[in-house]
Parts: structure tokens; C-alpha cells; sequence
């Protein structure tokens, strides 16, 4: 058997937590693979909604184990929310349901402080960071000084953690910035601090695997496996529009570094995208309509960050940019989301080429800033398609729609979602 991928091919936010709830019943496991609490990942069904910000979005499903993997980066205080939230409002047994890699990164306290007075000192060229402590705890991991959860059950564990927080400490001083106004998810510093303490011991609570043999046998024992990307492709630490990135591949290749998987091991890569663009934070977005149809599609879709609430920024969805993504994510299928947002506008458009220095071009420039986008114009669709549930009933407008990117990215959309439920999913074609 070989692991599936899903993922994200723009900014984030396309949707991917609805999709892997959607197909989680047919997984028997669906492992995170890199990011952190930076994420927020939506799944409505039955009149409720969650927003999963570490656990893997198979959690609902109580024959699907669910694992955090070693790419993943771990605040014990946020994953103490998650749980009691899913307790209290679902009554899902999260110890059951879930296993989290030895060798996940924690993110402290002070990984918090730094990302705030990061961020804070780099004034208008600032990221626009989610503030979870996500850029400060992966440079850690690569600077070889992080502390990882096997290191909870080992003696020294205080000591460790004591002598990192020191050092961000001398850091976040040279900052000379005022730290009294800081707070960390409304905290100040010492009451989050002994919150994020209290949480270590629910941590400390769960099972504890070695991510590569728990995934592989799981393979091998013909089990159908799902790893579950989080932001996107274009916020990919390497690929993506750097400096404005996060700190993780969010690329399928992260998949084999996240859970210790073989490249040869990946199956289906699906490339999860929004039927228009957004972007949350700082950064170049060729397509971003700074205008009145920007406003409506924000609107509409309810646009803004399940992390943060800040709005987030609304263009045209742009070929060009999903070109690169599946090229770099081998995407084997297009899941399509939010095609009801989009019902009701009579022109909509679609990036099809860049101009960069007058020259038309199809390739990702350098500096994405410098790319001028160029649409070819669709006619819209006006109906609900909140109701439909089948392929067939889609409007003509948005079924060329589909056949237009389809044709452009060379991958077939497989499945098209119309609204945020579980329900309204609409298969087009197979992707099993
Ligand atoms: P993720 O980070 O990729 O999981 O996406 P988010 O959950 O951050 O953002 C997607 C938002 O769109 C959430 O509020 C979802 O409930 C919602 N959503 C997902 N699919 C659809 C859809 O097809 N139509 C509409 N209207 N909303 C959707
Ligand atoms: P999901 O998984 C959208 C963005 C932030 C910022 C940049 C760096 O829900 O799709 P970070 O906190 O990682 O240092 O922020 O990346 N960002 C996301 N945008 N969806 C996400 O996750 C994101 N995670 C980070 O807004 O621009
Ligand atoms: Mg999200």
C-alpha cells in the first residue's frame, strides 16, 4: 500500500480540513506531517463546527487513528484547547483517537515572545506571522537546541527547558522592545507560561510512537493511510513566495520527512484549491482585488482566518500559480472548493499568464511582486448550489468553469464542494 496526500495549492485555507473529514471514513489513518498551530482547519457537520489546529482532521471518525507526526511543531496549550473543546462539544475520546511522534518539536512559551517581538521590530515588511511561535521553534529544530516530546519522559526535561528559555530571554532583550503590551493568546508571559506547564501533563498523556515504523507497518498491514497538509503550497518554506513563507515544506515531499516515509511510499497526491484565491499575512498575490468585488468575495465566503479571525485578502484564482503547485506536488487529483461562493457574480476571471516586464510569461517569477496577472473572463453561474448533490446538475457555466482549469493544469477535478457541511460534496469523478 502507498500513502495518499491531501494538501493545500494556494495560500491556505483552501478548504482541506473539510476534505479530509469528508474522506477520513475511508482512511484508517490520517497523519499531520509539518506545521503547527499556525493551522485552522474547519469541519461542519450536523449544525456543529470545530477548527483543528494540531489534530489531524480524522478525528471524528472513531476507526481512524489519527498521529501527529515528527514534522509537526507542538504547543501543548493550544493541543490542551483542542481537546477540551472536542470532549465537551462531541465527546470524541482524543486519548483513543490519536498518537503523537516522539520527536515532535515543542513549541515554549518563549517561542511565542520571540515570534511577537520578531515581528513586531520587522515594521512594514513584517510577515504577518500567525504569532504562534511557528518561525522561532522550527529554527530551533534546525539549529539543533529545540526540545522534542520523547524528551518529557526523559529525566532533565526542566533543566532543558530552563536553559532554551534563557537564551530566547537574552535574545528577546537586545530587541529593546516593550514586552509589557506582549500578551500570548491574552495572557501575560507568567500566566501562559503555568498554563503551558499544567498542559505538558495531558501531553505527556498519549501514546508516544516512533512516527516511521508506526506509518510503514500500517502499510504493510494494508492499512489506507492519509497525510493531511496544512497551509499551502506558496507558503512552502522553499518553494513558496520566501520571505513571506512559513518555516515548513508544506509541499508533498514533506510528506516523507514528516512521518519518515519512503518517496516511494506516496500514492495519490490530492491538490486541494479554493475556486478563487486568498491570501492571509503579508506577501505578494498577483490576483488580489483590492475593490469592491475583493469585499464581496470576502464576504461570501466568509473570509476570514480560523486562527486569527484577520480578513483575509480575495482575488481571482490564478492558473499560473496552481501550475507550479501541481507540478511540484505531482497532483494526481483537483478537489475544488467554495464553487458556491463564486454563484451570482456575472464576469469572473481567471489568470491564465503573467507579464513580468512586459513579457508574458507563464513560470513563476523570481520576485512574485514583479508578476502582472492576465485574466480571459468567464461568464458566471446564478444558481444556488448549495442543494445540489449531483455532478450533473452543476450549471454549464461552472461546469466549463471545471473543464477550463481542468484543462489548463492537465489534472482531472474530482470533486467539487459547494458549501462548508460534510454533505455538500459533490463527487465528479473517481479518485479512488
Ligand atoms: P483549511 O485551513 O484549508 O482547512 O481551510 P479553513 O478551514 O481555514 O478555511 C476554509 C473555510 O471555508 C472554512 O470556514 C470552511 O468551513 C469553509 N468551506 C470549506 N469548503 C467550503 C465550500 O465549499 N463552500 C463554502 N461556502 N465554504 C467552505
Ligand atoms: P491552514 O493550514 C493560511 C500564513 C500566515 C503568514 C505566514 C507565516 O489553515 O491553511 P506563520 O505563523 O507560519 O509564521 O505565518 O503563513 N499562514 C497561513 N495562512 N492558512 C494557514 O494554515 C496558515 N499558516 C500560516 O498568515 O502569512
Ligand atoms: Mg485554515
Amino acid at each position: 500500500m502507498k500513502a495518499d496526500v491531501l494538501l493545500g495549492l494556494q495560500w491556505g485555507d483552501e478548504g482541506k480540513g473539510k476534505i479530509v473529514d469528508f474522506l477520513a471514513s475511508e482512511y484508517d489513518v490520517v497523519a499531520r506531517f509539518q506545521g503547527g498551530p499556525n493551522a485552522g482547519h474547519t469541519i461542519e457537520f450536523d449544525g456543529k463546527k470545530f477548527v483543528l489546529h494540531t489534530i489531524p482532521s480524522g478525528i471524528f471518525f472513531p476507526k481512524t487513528m489519527n498521529i501527529i507526526g515528527n514534522g509537526v511543531i507542538i504547543d501543548p496549550f493550544i493541543l490542551r484547547k483542542e481537546i477540551q473543546n472536542l470532549t465537551n462539544l462531541a465527546g470524541i475520546d482524543v486519548y483513543a483517537g490519536l498518537k503523537i511522534s516522539n520527536k515532535c518539536h515543542l513549541i515554549l512559551p518563549s517561542h511565542r515572545l520571540l515570534d511577537a517581538v520578531q515581528e513586531q521590530s520587522k515594521g512594514i515588511s513584517k510577515i504577518g506571522s500567525t504569532l504562534k511561535g511557528i518561525g522561532p521553534a522550527y529554527t530551533d529544530k534546525t539549529a539543533r537546541c529545540g526540545i522534542r516530546t520523547g524528551d518529557l519522559l526523559l529525566p532533565g526535561f526542566e533543566q532543558k527547558y530552563a536553559s532554551l528559555k534563557e537564551s530566547h530571554m537574552r535574545s528577546i532583550a537586545s530587541y529593546n522592545l516593550d514586552l509589557q503590551s506582549v500578551l500570548i493568546d491574552g495572557h501575560d508571559f507568567d500566566s501562559y507560561e503555568k498554563q503551558w506547564f499544567e498542559s505538558l501533563e495531558i501531553l505527556k498523556k498519549f501514546e508516544q510512537v516512533d512516527a516511521p515504523y508506526f506509518i510503514n507497518k500500517a502499510l504493510w498491514d494494508r492499512k489506507r493511510v492519509l497525510a493531511e497538509g496544512a497551509q499551502g503550497t506558496l507558503l512552502d518554506v522553499d518553494f513558496g513566495s520566501y520571505p513571506f513563507v512559513t518555516s515548513s515544506n508544506t509541499v508533498a515531499a514533506g510528506v516523507c520527512i514528516g512521518l519518515g516515509l519512503a518517496p516511494s511510499s506516496v500514492g495519490k497526491v490530492f491538490g486541494i484549491v479554493k475556486a478563487y484565491s486568498t491570501r492571509v499575512g503579508s506577501g505578494p498575490f498577483p490576483t488580489e482585488l483590492n475593490d469592491e468585488m475583493g469585499d464581496a468575495l470576502r464576504k461570501q465566503g466568509n473570509e476570514f482566518g480560523s486562527t486569527t479571525g484577520r480578513p483575509r485578502r480575495c482575488g481571482w484564482i490564478d492558473l499560473v500559480a496552481l501550475k507550479y503547485s501541481v507540478m511540484i506536488n505531482g497532483v494526481s487529483h483537483l478537489f475544488l472548493t467554495k464553487a458556491d461562493v463564486l454563484s451570482s457574480i456575472d464576469e469572473l476571471k481567471i489568470c491564465t499568464a503573467y507579464k513580468v516586464d512586459g513579457v508574458s510569461s507563464q513560470n513563476i517569477p523570481y520576485d512574485l511582486s514583479q508578476a502582472e496577472p492576465v485574466y480571459e473572463s468567464h461568464p458566471g453561474w446564478k444558481a444556488d448550489l448549495t442543494t445540489i448533490t449531483k455532478a450533473a446538475s452543476l450549471p454549464v457555466e461552472l461546469k466549463n468553469y471545471i473543464k477550463f482549469i481542468e484543462d489548463y493544469l492537465g489534472v482531472p477535478v474530482s470533486i467539487v464542494s459547494v458549501g462548508p457541511d460534510r454533505t455538500q460534496t459533490i463527487l465528479r469523478k473517481q479518485y479512488k
